[in-house]
């Protein structure tokens, strides 16, 4: 049963090279979801309602979707990220009516009614009743009925006269029930710029699982660096790192994983991942395992054979002290912009002849870092001060196209309250560590010619 997500305490802090114990599944449910934070949860909702002046938040779950719909590889469920951080629960079809009344704040949660037909087909669903209460830490659950949605909000607009506030984007919804609302004449506003301001700080739930996905994708570019070698493709190196993702609980990619070899090494996002790889060439890994709707995002470049050229050896070097004198400036109160000018600076001042006269800042052609949680690219306001419990990327560059070299080197940062915390730490990343590493891999024997 995956229509319940909980993220249940994941153990001690991770050692560098292993990932935690999964959640134990709830006993009422044998092989569901994870158990809901569910004082985390309520918090999430209180700390909303909080910031909203006055009126109602109505919130949509994701839809269903099936294997014939448009995009055929693409029908696996993952629910709305504002839903799941208010309820953490994954059923699709579902609302959530917060409202605030004379009595205090009001939570309803709307579920789709069981369809046992359906169920043969696609497996049981959290459906209304007193298991959904208790799972999900919602008293009041109810039927799904869109009468009984609207007249809900209704009645709680008018105890607390107010816009309806839902997610909307440019002002529009492709949810029928909200498109028909407008249509009503009822005043909508979003409600996503309050979310994203309250997503972009992470609470103690949402660190456990940034933690473990990153975890997750940290074992996977280790096993990527022991498995690499000429003559092996792109994707069979995909395939071990996405194998590594799901044998260890992970629900899916957080973004397509990026394996470029040689001549791809420059592409930013490459990752159609077909080319059989050279002796000699660098290869970029920019991976990101999704956990309990969390991603990391961490990129490693390591040379194929195992040995860095002195010329990569050079570059790479420099992209990594620069990874570093960003890393040793985060602490709160900087900005992702002084951080992206830090950078530069630093990969300027210390270029020497390595990219010739012009320096090689003209290499490094795309953005130091962006937010990270339930998207790869996290909403919130780039412009914000950084604040203890921030989590952002720090990923310098340097493609030289005409030298089919590209290095990238990105690690997973949390603010604290007197700088920051390398997430991304277990990832093997100065040249002797990588090289070390591959060694021990090419030891293993056959699982590096299995060509
Ligand atoms: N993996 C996408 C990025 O690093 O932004
Ligand atoms: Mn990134
Ligand atoms: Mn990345």
């Amino acid at each position: 049963m995956r229509n319940l997500l909980l993220i249940a305490a994941l153990g001690p802090q991770l050692a560098a090279q292993s990932v935690p114990p999964a959640a134990t599944p709830i006993e009422d449910l044998p092989g569901a979801g994870r158990p809901v934070a569910l004082e985390a949860h309520r918090l999430r909702r209180a700390a909303l309602l909080e910031r909203v002046p006055s009126g109602v938040v109505v919130i949509p779950a994701a839809a269903r979707r099936g294997s014939d719909d448009r995009v055929l590889q693409d029908s696996d469920f993952r629910q709305d990220d504002y839903f799941f951080y208010l309820t953490g629960v994954e059923t699709p079809d579902a609302w959530l009516l917060l409202t605030k009344s004379v009595e205090g704040p009001q939570t309803i949660l709307y579920l789709p009614v069981a369809d046992p037909a359906r169920e043969q087909w696609t497996g049981h669903m959290l459906a209304p009743g007193e298991t959904a209460a208790k799972l999900t830490g919602i008293a009041d659950v109810r039927p799904l009925d869109a009468t009984d949605l609207e007249s809900a909000i209704e009645g709680a607009i008018l105890e607390n006269p107010g816009p309806v506030y839902t997610l909307l984007l440019r002002g529009r919804s492709d949810n029928a029930p909200v498109q028909q609302w407008v249509r009503s004449g009822w005043e909508l506003r979003s409600i996503t710029p309050v979310l994203d301001s309250m997503r972009v700080v992470k609470d103690e739930g949402e660190l456990e699982a940034l933690r473990r996905a990153i975890a997750i994708t940290v074992e996977a570019h280790r096993a990527a660096m022991r498995a690499a070698h000429p003559g092996m493709y792109e994707y069979q190196l995909e395939a071990t790192i996405e194998y590594t993702f799901r044998s260890h609980g992970a629900d899916r990619v957080g973004f397509p994983s990026i394996v470029g070899s040689g001549p791809n090494s420059t592409i930013l996002h490459y990752d159609v991942n077909r080319r059989q790889m050279g002796d000699g060439d660098l290869l970029v890994v920019d991976i990101g395992a999704e956990y309990a709707q969390y991603t990391g995002d961490v990129t490693r470049t390591f040379p194929v054979n195992g040995r860095f050229t002195a010329r990569q050896k050079a570059i790479y070097d420099l992209v990594l002290a620069a990874n570093q004198a960003v890393i040793d400036a985060v602490r709160p109160g900087m900005t992702i912009r002084e951080l992206g000018i830090l950078a530069r600076q630093y990969m300027q001042a210390n270029s020497g002849t390595l990219c010739g006269e012009g320096g090689c800042t003209r290499y490094f052609i795309h953005g130091l870092s962006h937010w990270l949680g339930m998207r790869v690219h996290d909403v919130g306001d780039y412009a914000m001060p950084l604040e203890p419990g921030m989590v952002l990327t720090v990923e310098p560059g340097i493609y030289i196209p005409e030298e089919e070299l590209g290095v990238r080197i990105e690690d997973d940062v949390l603010v604290t309250t007197d700088g920051c915390e390398v997430l991304s730490v277990g990832a093997p990343k100065s040249t002797d560590e990588i090289e070390r590493l591959m060694r021990q891999g090419a030891g293993s024997g056959g699982a590096r010619r299995h060509q």
